[in-house]
């Protein structure tokens, strides 16, 4: 399991505004804190108190930040964009408070942290350049390039410059969907009724399957709330058909509450958005905060990792989450220049530490480290298999999950899960029958998995490593 600890609860009800984004709130408790993005029809609290509960996580890492409260919580102009935005914050009494949140209100979400260049509100940064290549290692997992989606390559010379945009200027929610044909077709199958989306991201795969299937509802979980926003926006046309929870995805049961769902998608790892956005820290090409988390609001941070961890930990990070040959190299760098302040400065501490003949070579040296970095702020491995877990148990019969990877290791995962789930004989022995009570619960979908076709892999760069796998409830 994850560090973070679920905790249980549900958000008041009342006082909703349609098509606005909500937020609840319990710093430093077991209370739970959540977002819904409501959609633009009007909504009753009962209507909407079935999906309305989720909770964060506390760290418990070396080094993890204090749990957040929605002092910190980044509310961007995505979030504005939706509706202007109300904050409920339930104290530590358990009292609720409904304060507008003005959408003309910019906040700094990493308080004294001044980008390169100057002062700049970061809801309107300059886009910086994507990266983050996949782990190697196993012969049927993803290559690089790892992470999903704008279809701008990491190894693209165009997307090098991350040339600022003026001030002033909104960086849009910048993703491209990967494989949304092969998505849909896959879901053009399943019964009528709820499909989670449980990455929603930007919201590009459950627009096309609300377009495709009148019958279906979607609920749309992330943990990142500049996601939840932007994904509200623009499905807010869907009304009632559409409902977005701030959860980590591992926490879907209670998503469900009892629900079957007629299917579950995951499409793992960060968005495009949240690469090419220098504030959010996951990027190596443009000076950012030590961040790296998709939810800003709680958790470890990259600067928590690279200025806390011994070094012996962060070989471990470097190797087990990018198969990283020179990490004994950059561990020792990175304890030595301790203090690290930025993107920046981390960047180049990697780099330094690099031979200078493997540099010339491959992507960008920091690729690899800023990946695994990212791997550990956000638990991403350690959540997915109790996440696929509750996602077969969640569904109904004849319901499908398809799970998109970009990475090897979480590949791997998916891989295995799906494997034992649809095992039809003892493990290890499949020239013996079932032993009596064994059935299987799933049937694999093209058990080898897909890959994006050659166009999408032009058109769309990052979708280079995806593979696709899906499997069908018996
Ligand atoms: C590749 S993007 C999804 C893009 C989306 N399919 C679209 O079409 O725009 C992955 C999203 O999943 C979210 N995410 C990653 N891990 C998560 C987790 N454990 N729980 C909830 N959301 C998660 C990220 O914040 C990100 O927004």
């Amino acid at each position: 399991m994850g560090r973070d600890r679920p905790g249980r609860g549900r958000g008041p009800g009342g006082r909703n505004r349609p098509g606005s984004v909500r937020i609840v709130v319990a710093p430093g408790g077991g209370r739970p804190v959540s977002t819904s993005i409501l959609p633009a029809r009007a909504v009753s609290p009962r209507s909407v108190s079935p999906w309305d509960q989720s909770s964060q996580g506390t760290p418990s890492r070396p080094g993890a930040s204090p749990r957040s409260s929605i002092q910190q919580f980044p509310l961007t102009q995505e979030a504005s964009a939706v509706g202007g935005g109300f904050v409920l914050s339930t104290g530590g009494h358990g009292k609720s408070q409904l304060r507008p949140f003005p959408p003309s209100t910019p906040r700094n979400p990493f308080p004294g942290w001044t980008p390169a260049g100057g002062q700049q509100d970061p809801t309107t940064v300059a886009r910086g350049a994507a990266e983050n290549p996949g782990a190697s290692g196993d012969d049927q997992a993803p290559e690089q390039p790892t992470d999903s989606g704008s279809g701008r390559s990491p190894l693209d010379p165009s997307a090098e410059s991350g040339s600022p945009r003026a001030h002033g200027e909104t960086a849009p929610f910048s993703h491209v969907p990967v494989m949304v044909g092969e998505i849909v077709g896959l879901f053009s199958e399943v019964p009528s009724g709820l499909i989670v989306d449980a990455t929603l991201g930007g919201g590009g795969h459950s627009e096309a399957l609300l377009e495709s299937r009148p019958d279906i509802t979607v609920l749309g979980l992330d943990r990142d709330p500049a996601a939840l926003a932007a994904a509200g926006s623009r499905l807010a046309r869907f009304g009632g058909r559409f409902r977005a929870l701030h959860l980590r995805f591992d926490r879907l049961e209670e998503a469900l509450e009892g629900v079957r769902a007629s299917g579950v998608l995951f499409d793992l790892g960060v968005s495009s958005h949240q690469l090419d956005r220098p504030e959010r820290g996951f990027s190596y090409r443009a000076g950012g905060p030590l961040d790296m988390r998709m939810d800003p609001s709680s958790g470890l941070t990259a600067a928590d990792v690279v200025n806390t961890y011994p070094e012996a930990e962060l070989v471990r990070v470097l190797r087990e989450y990018a198969d990283e040959r020179f990490a004994v190299r950059i561990a020792r760098a990175i304890v030595g220049a301790r203090p690290l302040v930025d993107t920046a400065e981390l960047a180049e501490t990697i780099v330094a530490a690099i031979p200078a003949a493997a540099r010339r070579t491959g992507p960008h040296p920091a690729t690899r480290s800023f990946q695994a970095i990212r791997i550990e702020v956000n638990s991403e491995l350690e959540v997915l298999e109790p996440a696929l877990e509750a996602a077969i148990e969640g569904l109904a019969p004849g319901g499908r999950l398809a799970v998109l990877a970009y990475h090897s290791g979480e590949d791997r995962i998916v891989k295995s899960v799906l494997r034992e789930a649809s095992r039809t004989s003892p493990r290890g022995r499949p020239d013996l029958p079932p032993p009596p009570g064994f059935t299987p619960r799933l049937r694999l979908i093209r058990a080898a998995g897909r890959r994006p076709g050659e166009t999408e892999r032009v058109d769309n760069p990052r979708s280079t490593s995806a593979r696709l796998r899906a499997a069908e409830r018996i």
